[in-house]
């Protein structure tokens, strides 16, 4: 994508290649989760934040039937048709984009007598990283769609539309998690979602207040939840609460765990047991990080990295690491972050030791002879607008 792109960068970007100004730049953050993990899609509790790293899509309506998505990336440009939206012929990462108007129509959106676009895409969200570059073009996408059709369509009508995209064209079997971040998302403030009760709430989490950072580890470590473990973990989950007898894992507490333990298989009752504990430890971050402040939610960050390497199984070594040497070097918590299987670890430190945190966490990944990770400062940022 292009070098450091912006809304004026990606609008130019957009004349360059065809001929013409933009009707304007819509744009939509990466996220990362402070806690709460694979509870999205059993109903439970998660807790993100998004971030200032995002993607912008330069959009001009056309005067046929066509999408044509450009990224700087690409040498060649994807096209599809709004007579023909099949998420079969959709191919990599346009699938995001195109995924997105399908999404539309599968929710009632009436395409007849509509014309389409022109989209140029621009985006410093790392990929594969784990901190959701995939719903922050969808979500980038709906925002843009949604205006220059007026469609009308609420936060929580693009939630389900993204991810309907995520789940329905892109084929990952994902929660929406990383969407109602990026949708809902506000500077300063953690979102607190219950998925069950369909609501996002703003919790300001005071980083800067208390002169913390939070440090994002990308290890580089590639994974894709299209295929692979995800999926098995998601069904797992549903198996666990079929054997318990409820509708989801949401209705289920620590309490229930003794009966699990009798009722379930080892590694299905470890799965049961990270989901419950999950919950409790989101519902308890949130009443933390109001009562006492983010210098006191380290432990829960803490505990849920172990019960995501233990019990769910989703952490990989460079990983751990990474949480371990953070620790081991006065980070308040760490923990991994996002679907698992590779991908980003968070790490809340004091603002001053940043610095020699990172150094140290490259210093062990060098000894360890593993590739060099990416670490860099996230704060909590604002969801998908439009720029310009
Ligand atoms: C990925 C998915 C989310 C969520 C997390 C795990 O990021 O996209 O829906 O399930 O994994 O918490």
């Amino acid at each position: 994508m292009i070098d450091i792109p912006s809304p004026e960068s990606t609008a130019d970007a957009f004349a360059d290649r065809y001929g013409r100004r933009p009707d304007g730049v819509w744009s939509a953050p990466g996220r990362v989760n402070l806690i709460g993990e694979h509870t999205d899609y059993n109903d439970g509790l998660v807790f993100p934040f998004a971030i200032e790293r995002r993607t912008w899509a330069a959009v001009g309506r056309r005067e046929d039937r066509l999408l044509t998505v450009h990224s700087g990336a690409m040498p060649e440009p994807a096209q599809a048709s709004l007579d023909s939206l099949n998420p079969e012929d959709f191919d990599g990462w346009s699938a995001y984009v195109f995924g997105v108007l399908w999404a539309m129509e599968q929710r009632g959106v009436d395409l007849a007598g509509r014309t389409g676009f022109d989209v140029m895409l621009a985006s410093d969200v790392p990929l594969g990283a784990g901190l959701s570059s995939s719903a922050a073009i969808e979500c980038a996408v709906a925002s843009a769609v949604n205006d220059e059709w007026e469609l009308g369509l609420s936060r929580r009508d693009l939630i389900t539309i993204c991810q309907l995209a995520e789940n329905g064209a892109v084929g990952a079997p994902t929660g929406n998690m990383d969407q109602t971040a990026s949708l809902m998302g506000k500077a300063g403030h953690g979102v607190l979602i219950d998925v069950r009760a369909e609501t996002a709430e703003p919790v300001p989490l005071h980083f800067a207040d208390e002169h913390l950072e939070l440090l994002v580890i990308d290890t580089r470590v590639h994974h894709e939840h299209a295929t692979g473990g995800y999926g098995a973990r998601r069904r797992s989950c549903e198996l666990g609460a079929q054997l318990m007898g409820v509708g989801s894992l949401r209705d289920l507490d620590e309490a229930d765990l003794p009966r699990a333990a009798e009722v379930l298989d080892d590694e299905t009752f470890r799965r049961v047991r990270h989901v419950i504990t999950e919950n409790a430890r989101v519902a308890r971050t949130a009443q933390v990080v109001a009562a006492d402040g983010p210098r006191a939610i380290g432990d829960l960050l803490v505990a849920s990295h172990a019960s995501m390497r233990d019990d769910f199984e989703i952490s990989v070594p460079e990983l751990d690491l990474a949480v371990e040497t953070a620790l081991a070097n006065g980070a308040i918590g760490a923990r991994m972050t996002g679907g698992g299987f590779g991908g980003a670890a968070i790490a809340l430190l004091d603002a001053d030791r940043a610095e020699e945190v990172g150094g140290a966490i490259q210093a062990a990944f060098a000894a360890a002879e593993l590739t060099a990770p990416i670490v860099f400062v996230v704060s909590p940022s604002d969801g998908a607008h439009r720029d310009l």
